[in-house]
């Protein structure tokens, strides 16, 4: 099938996801989005070339229902796309974060507290590994969990963890990738990454229909597409 320029934004949600075809990192088309009042940010469409039958180059943008990549400009904007993502939030969602150190997972954090109406200040101390907070008019409470002092799953596990990640609460889950064997199957993962000073790249996956429902009302929200 012929996907070639200029793309159509509402079509790309539903096209094949084509990764795996040798295309190269993103070659730069972008869509703008407003994130909060007078700030840009911008959605990759991840676009490649792939040689066509007859050698003719063909432009596939990689971008499904279940994937999303967007580039924050500063920590407010990152703040504010977690934020929005709070207000989608419900009891029992697992939001998993893996990124390096300073990349922004706690600052996301702040921002789905916000949006979930967290009123107190949500921080990383050292050596807590779970923070809770109540959500106003709600039962179920906000889990921010940083395993930053958790190197695996068996130590997470022998913690109890697992009865957070099971339980009714909204679990924000920082350094997750070091407990893949305990997490539900179905979970939000966003891997965020450094791309200078004030910029970072966050790649959101939805693994689980309840997820892509999510991600696909973010999108909406965030990029209106
Ligand atoms: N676009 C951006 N998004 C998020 N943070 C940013 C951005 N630009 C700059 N920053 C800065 O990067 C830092 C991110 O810190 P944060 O504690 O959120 O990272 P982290 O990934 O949680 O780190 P750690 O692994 O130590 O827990 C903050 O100082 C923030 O101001
Ligand atoms: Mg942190």
């Amino acid at each position: 099938m012929w996907l070639g320029a200029p793309l159509l934004c509402h079509a790309v949600p539903r096209l094949p996801c084509l990764v795996g075809k040798t295309l190269p990192r993103p070659v730069g088309k972008t869509l703008p989005c407003l994130v909060g009042k007078g700030t840009m940010c911008k959605a990759i469409l991840r676009i490649g070339t792939l040689d066509g039958a007859r050698g003719e180059r063909r432009v596939i943008p990689v971008l499904t229902s279940s994937r999303l990549d967007l580039i924050s400009h500063s920590a407010g904007q990152t703040r504010r796309l977690g934020e929005r993502l709070g207000r989608l939030l419900q009891a029992g969602d697992v939001i998993c974060l893996e990124g390096d150190l300073g990349t922004g997972k706690t600052c996301l954090t702040k921002g789905i507290g916000c949006g979930l109406g967290v009123t107190s200040a949500i921080t990383s101390p050292t050596f807590i590994i779970v923070n809770e907070y109540s959500l106003p008019g709600e039962a179920h409470k906000l889990y921010h969990i940083d395993l930053y002092r958790v190197r695996t799953a068996a130590e997470a596990r022998a913690l109890g963890l697992e009865d957070y990640f099971y339980g009714d609460g909204v679990c924000v889950i920082e350094w997750a990738e070091r407990i893949l064997e305990i997490l539900p199957d179905e979970r939000l993962w966003i891997t965020l990454y450094h791309l200078d000073d004030t910029k970072r790249e966050l790649e959101l996956e939805a693994l689980g229909e309840r997820y892509e429902g999510l991600l696909q009302r973010f999108r909406q929200e965030t990029l209106s597409l």
